[in-house]
């Protein structure tokens, strides 16, 4: 799986290295692709006021939003952990405003990835 999304991963990878988390020293990367073909990339910034950090995804949704995009395919998450890491609430429920259905791919460092849709991790959506 990892080739099909190799593009992605490689620049989640890169952009995990600038993570700001001096407290928690957990380094999350994220690669957005939208369906225009651009990729947009974040990665956490936390903050000592600990409520004002923001996720990886979240980071990398409001740079493409803020660039015109609205149309989101897929995004590939990157940390460095035992089992591939899954994004958090908050970040599921930015992605739910764009795509109910966005593909998620959660990978290690080495590679390994799991492919899921936001629907299934976040069924019964909230909607105005
Ligand atoms: N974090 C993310 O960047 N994405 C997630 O989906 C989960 C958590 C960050 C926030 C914080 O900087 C660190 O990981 C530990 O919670």
């Amino acid at each position: 799986m990892i080739e099909e999304i190799k593009k992605l991963f490689d620049a989640a990878v890169k952009v995990r290295e600038n993570s700001y988390s001096p407290y928690s020293k957990f380094k999350v990367g994220a690669a957005l692709e939208c369906e225009s073909g651009e990729i947009y990339t974040g990665t956490n910034v936390e903050n000592a006021s600990f409520g004002a950090t923001v996720c990886a995804e979240r980071i990398a949704i409001f740079k493409a939003v803020s660039e015109g995009e609205k149309k989101f395919k897929r995004i590939v998450l990157v940390a460095d952990t035992e089992k591939p890491p899954s994004p958090c609430g908050v970040c599921r429920q930015v992605m739910s405003e764009f795509n109910s259905e966005l593909e998620i791919y959660m990978c290690n460092l080495k590679g390994d990835c799991k492919k899921v849709t936001l629907l299934e991790i976040f069924p019964e959506q909230f909607r105005l």
